[in-house]
């Protein structure tokens, strides 16, 4: 039985399509939990560098990966849906697998593609990545 499901959203048409999906299942199993990840790539170290403090990168993560998350916060309200909200920095795929397995989901959702442009391959880096890293089932959204 899945009881907690981790959707990984990027903005992405793509990532958007499995947030529908996360919502169709989470629809058919009315007592799971569901939690949105969204993973900024920018570390605090870049933003040091280039000059903006702790609390300016903080405050524009949230702001900024808020805002990206609120897209697919929307589809589950609409359902009737509450959802979590996780937003973390650092490398996309093994955070979400960290996170994922650290707080006992059940099922990662995610899309074959992101906003990544190389055309031609089926799965992103990201997708792919988790693919090998995940603990738990993964489901692919095309
Ligand atoms: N930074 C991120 N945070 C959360 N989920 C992500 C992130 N990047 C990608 N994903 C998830 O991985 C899927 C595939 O994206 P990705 O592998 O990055 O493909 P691409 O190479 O086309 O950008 C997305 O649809 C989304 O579900
Ligand atoms: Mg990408």
């Amino acid at each position: 039985m899945i009881k907690k499901i981790l959707l990984a959203f990027d903005g992405s048409q793509n990532a958007l399509r499995a947030a529908e999906f996360a919502v169709d299942l989470h629809k058919s199993i009315p007592q799971a939990r569901c939690a949105i990840i969204i993973v900024a790539s920018f570390t605090r170290d870049e933003a040091e560098f280039l000059g903006v403090s702790d609390a300016e990168f903080d405050n524009a993560l949230q702001i900024n990966a808020g805002r990206i998350l609120q897209g697919a916060v929307e589809l589950f309200n609409n359902a009737g849906l509450a959802v979590d909200k996780v937003i973390l920095q650092g490398d996309a795929a093994k955070s979400i697998v960290e996170y994922a397995g650290e707080n006992g989901f059940d099922l990662i959702v995610m899309g074959t593609r992101g906003l990544g442009n190389v055309k031609g391959m089926l799965l992103g880096s990201v997708s792919n990545k988790v693919m090998h890293l995940a603990h738990c089932p993964v489901t692919v959204v095309k």
